[in-house]
């Protein structure tokens, strides 16, 4: 959609705020102990422990997927543990608002809800209340009434955050700003908003499944690819504690194609199910399907298990998924990948209680990954005994746990290990 470009107004200081002066870095008060906490601990997590004030956070997702949800429930942990908060309802009523509250049973006096649009409202509003956060839901409802444009607009939504931004910094709190963005990216206007915030969070999920998944991809203030795993009940969205265990547990035991492999999600291991399927081509022309993984990453390790260790399945079609929903982007599952093609075309299952962690080079090579101890001991601990991981990850590894190190240099190696 073409848009007419509005000259940007002037972006005036908020009352009352001293013009600025250079300081010495060394003179500047600055905690990480500013940090506020929701105690909602897998949202404290992404977010690099807890919301920096003065930061502004972008919360993005497809429509229904839970965001109001999760930030009426922030809010209300804000709000009980340091005061204030306002929460900002541009698409929903206070009637509405409040029934929610009530079904997540949210009581906190602190908590004030305001249905409103306008942004020059909005920000008398945050000046009379002086909270100590702010949510927008969502900032596509925002407009600026000096602005030609309606709301929702590109123009609209950049204006407006860029005051939002002003205000945050100016009072140094944080703001959420709420935007509907789908995956594709289909509803573009908050992703040019990107750049200019501190921090971009993603609130992932199949909306018939229940686990959703919260995930940084920018955070100027913590280590971005985090994530952290909630279930939508009906009292609203509970952390899942232990996602390995989770994402474990519907494994069948002894199936051909079925592996455990690890990944590392932002700082923490998580342990997934992979499974492959390896059938004759359907239509005489070979195709890979794939879920929760990259289906050229498939389609190149499946040439190097074909061109490396001459596994013949060039004429049939490969299935890979990912249980559980989630999405995986590391080369530490390569390994795991290829073994479960493997082991689902010789129809050989892999003993259950391995779990398998490596890279794969086009030289058929296993290559070492990042964090092995961190994967082995999540392994250990989740009671897996044995693991096939990278040789070359075993100098200066250092393990009490106990568990059986097979390590391997190449796709030989691995595949004789297990199958
Ligand atoms: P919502 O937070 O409104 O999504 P968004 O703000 O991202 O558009 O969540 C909408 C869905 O969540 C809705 O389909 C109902 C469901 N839901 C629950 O399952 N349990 C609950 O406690 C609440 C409040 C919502
Ligand atoms: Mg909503």
């Amino acid at each position: 959609m073409e848009e007419v470009e509005e000259a940007p107004s002037a972006r005036h200081r908020p009352l009352g705020q001293p013009a600025s002066r250079p300081e010495p870095i060394t003179q500047i008060a600055a905690s990480e102990d500013d940090r506020l906490l929701t105690e909602i601990g897998e949202f404290d997590r992404v977010l690099g422990g807890g919301i920096v004030p003065g930061s502004v956070v972008l919360i993005g997702g497809d429509p229904g997927i839970g965001k109001s949800t999760l930030l009426l429930q922030a809010s209300d942990a804000i709000s009980r543990i340091y005061g204030t908060v306002l929460y900002v309802s541009g698409e929903e009523s206070v009637t509405q608002t409040k029934l929610r509250a009530n079904r997540l049973g949210i009581t906190s006096d602190s908590l004030y809800v305001l249905c409103e649009n306008n942004i020059e409202q909005i920000e008398t509003h945050i000046m009379q209340l002086n909270p100590y956060a702010v949510v927008i839901d969502s900032i596509q409802t925002v407009y600026r009434p000096e602005l030609q444009s309606a709301p929702g607009s590109i123009t609209q939504i950049r204006e407006s955050a860029a005051q939002l931004l002003i205000i945050a910094k100016g009072k140094n709190i944080p703001i959420i700003l709420v935007g509907h963005v789908t995956r594709e990216g289909s509803l573009a206007g908050p992703r040019i908003l990107e750049h200019m915030v501190d921090t971009v969070l993603y609130f992932e999920g199949e909306r018939q499944h229940v686990y959703r998944v919260l995930r940084a991809v920018k955070n100027r203030f913590g280590s971005t690819n985090e994530i952290g795993i909630f279930e939508m009940l009906s009292q609203g969205l509970a952390e899942v504690k232990n996602p390995s265990e989770l994402f474990i547990s519907e494994r069948q035991e002894n199936t051909s194609g079925s592996v455990v492999v690890s990944s590392i999600e932002g700082t923490r291991p998580l342990l997934l199910e992979l499974q492959a399927l390896v059938a004759p081509a359907t239509f005489g022309i070979p195709r890979n399907t794939t879920t929760g993984v990259d289906r050229h990453r498939i389609a190149l390790l499946i040439a190097v298990l074909q061109k490396r260790v001459g596994l013949d399945i060039g004429d049939s079609d490969v299935f890979v998924n990912i249980t559980g929903g989630m999405r995986v982007d590391e080369p530490g599952i390569d390994l795991g990948i290829v073994m479960a093609i493997t082991s689902n075309h010789r129809d050989i299952a892999i003993d259950s209680r391995t779990v398998i962690i490596g890279e794969v080079g086009l030289g058929g090579e296993v290559r070492a990954v990042t964090h092995i101890e961190k994967r082995l001991r999540e392994a250990a601990k989740l009671g897996f005994n044995r693991a096939i991981f990278p040789e070359y990850n075993r100098k200066g590894l250092e393990l009490k746990e106990d568990i059986d190190l097979i390590g391997v240099q190449d796709l030989y190696g691995a595949l004789s290990a297990s199958l």
